[in-house]
């Protein structure tokens, strides 16, 4: 899809970091944008910096499935037609296993994995109903394609995210509908300051800001890409109707690594079901 000026978005997330930066790439593009986020205070400070021409802003939680609707149907009221779906905001969660309540685990995949849900189920009649074409970007990471210890909940909703927007994209084609998957490492935000608002953080298990993990994080976040060059990269993946959009040479070699030993596992299983199967006969 080529993004022009008669195009109006929805980015959920649209306060902070990654979802502020698609917001003002968007407007560079004279897009019309919905700005949707849980932070009021946040979101108004960011409408406020991108400027009111072309934009709204909805105070909306994705967890909330009638939150979403309710934004869905204020975007519609405000724009009319709606092209272009960033489900893309997204809560972290550090720590290890036995460290987490139950109740973290809801948080953050009622966030990440329901919040792109809400969006898809809710957004899609509005996306096709009009018959000039949309694009639906979930916003993973490359933490749904390779994993790292101490963030099992955070890459268990990250991996739901990229497969689920790889079969939306083969569903959603015949409607007219492309889907992209955002998938990358270190951008510049305030994602490392969001597990301390889990339900078990807030109940006493916090992610130390002393801690030489937290440390570390911040300072990969501190250090990333510009949110807003991460952005470009966006819009040019949703024009050529890309499937991934990553954006770090260096965990280029780990894709590989995880592939191949996927295959050892795959062969040695083959080999083992030949000696059942020959034990069998
Ligand atoms: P951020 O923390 O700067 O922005 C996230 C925004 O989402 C915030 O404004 C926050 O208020 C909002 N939000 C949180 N919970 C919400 C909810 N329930 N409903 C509506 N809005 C909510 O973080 P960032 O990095 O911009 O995160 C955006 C997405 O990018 C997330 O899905 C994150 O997992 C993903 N990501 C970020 C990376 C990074 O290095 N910054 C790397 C890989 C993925």
């Amino acid at each position: 899809m080529t993004i022009t000026a008669n195009k109006t978005a929805f980015v959920t997330g649209a306060a902070s970091g990654i979802g502020l930066a698609l917001t003002k790439a968007l407007l560079a593009r004279s897009c019309k944008v919905m700005m949707a986020d849980i932070d009021a205070e946040r979101l108004a400070a960011a409408r406020t910096l991108v400027g009111e021409d072309n934009t709204a802003m909805v105070v909306c939680d994705v967890a909330d499935a009638a939150s979403v609707r309710a934004a869905a149907q204020a975007t519609s009221d405000t724009f009319g037609n709606v092209h272009l779906l960033f489900n893309n905001a997204g809560v972290s969660l550090a720590g290890f296993p036995g460290q987490f309540d139950l109740s973290d685990w809801r948080w953050i995949t009622d966030i990440n994995l329901m919040g792109v849900a809400h969006g898809v189920e809710t957004f899609l009649p509005l996306l096709t109903s009009h018959g000039e074409g949309a694009h639906i970007v979930n916003t993973a990471s490359m933490a749904g394609h390779g994993t790292s210890p101490g963030m099992g909940p955070y890459h268990a909703t990250k991996f739901a995210v990229v497969g689920y927007s790889e079969a939306l994209r083969m569903e959603l084609a015949r409607a007219g509908v492309g889907v992209s998957c955002l998938c990358p490492t270190w951008v510049q935000s305030n994602i490392h300051n969001t597990s301390d608002n889990s339900p078990g953080a807030v109940n006493g298990r916090k992610f130390s800001t002393k801690s030489k993990a937290y440390q570390t994080v911040k300072a990969l976040i501190e250090n990333g890409m510009s949110a807003d060059v991460y952005a470009e990269l966006c819009m040019k993946a949703i024009e050529a109707d890309r499937l991934h959009v990553f954006n770090d040479p260096e965990v280029r070699q780990s894709m590989i690594d995880r592939h191949v030993a996927n295959l050892a596992d795959f062969d040695a299983c083959l080999a083992d079901l030949r000696s059942i199967q020959d034990g069998e006969g």
